[in-house]
């Protein structure tokens, strides 16, 4: 009896473990491992334009001597900027420049999404699904996206113009539903606006950030609905002896 029960105990233990080794459903559109390609090889040359390399200084400067490794996340950020992407020659580049191992930067480079390491568009749509986004309406946002530009998610136009992402809360939620277009959010958004959006980007003529639905920022959409009272003047809810 005793060692039926350990042997079912065993076999619970396993099951667990079993279970816990199982790996979780790929649905990121993003790689985490290198593959050479013929656009993304160590064999392809990546340099600092010398503007760039200023800047490289620059931020180096700001660290500490002994601490320049500090600076290997705005390099990388500097880098792809300069190559639309980061392949990983930019990654090799920067891990000289920082006397670290090539290791230490793909280490980082793999670990945020925000660094592309595969060809993308030069406009890069991110499309928040998290729940008030979707709530408001992201799905209907992202078909747009898809229909209008003829691509899924995690694909380039054969252009080069646009890629779309999906992407979790990028912190506009009182503005939902919202894109980000590189570095800046469109927001408030409706199917109709995300396609003249698309438009004028693919005319050259990019749209200005911002709410699309006539908010300024992120103040009440209608009427204020609290705070609506006068303020209490100094001295309000003391004792009436201390008043
Ligand atoms: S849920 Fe979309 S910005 Fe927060």
């Amino acid at each position: 009896m005793i060692s039926s029960c350990a042997s079912k105990s065993i076999n619970l233990v396993r099951g667990g473990m079993r279970a816990i080794a199982t790996s979780a459903v790929q649905r990121s559109d993003h790689l985490f491992v290198h593959r050479d390609t013929p656009e993304d090889n160590p064999n392809i040359k990546f340099e600092f334009t010398p503007e760039n390399k200023k800047r490289v200084e620059a931020i180096i400067s700001i660290y500490p001597e002994g601490y320049k490794r500090a600076a290997m996340i705005p390099l990388l950020d500097l880098a792809q900027r300069q190559y639309g992407w980061l392949p990983i020659s930019a990654m090799q580049k920067v891990a000289e420049i920082l006397e670290v191992s090539h290791m230490r930067v793909y280490e980082v480079a793999t670990f945020y999404t925000m660094f592309l390491r595969k060809p993308t568009g030069k406009y890069h749509i991110q499309v928040c699904t998290t729940t008030p986004c979707w709530l408001r309406g992201s799905d209907e946002i992202m078909e747009c996206c898809k229909k209008t530009l003829g691509v899924e998610v995690g694909e380039m136009t054969k252009d080069g113009l646009f890629t779309i992402s999906e992407v979790e809360c990028l912190g506009a939620c009182v503005n939902a539903p919202m894109v980000a277009i590189n570095d800046d959010y469109y927001e408030d958004l409706t199917a109709k606006d995300m396609q003249q959006i698309l438009a004028d980007f693919k005319a050259g003529k990019p749209s200005p950030p911002g709410p699309r639905n006539g908010r300024y920022a992120s103040e009440p959409a209608g009427e204020p609905s609290s705070l609506t009272e006068e303020p209490k003047g100094p001295g309000f809810g003391l004792q009436p002896a201390l008043a």
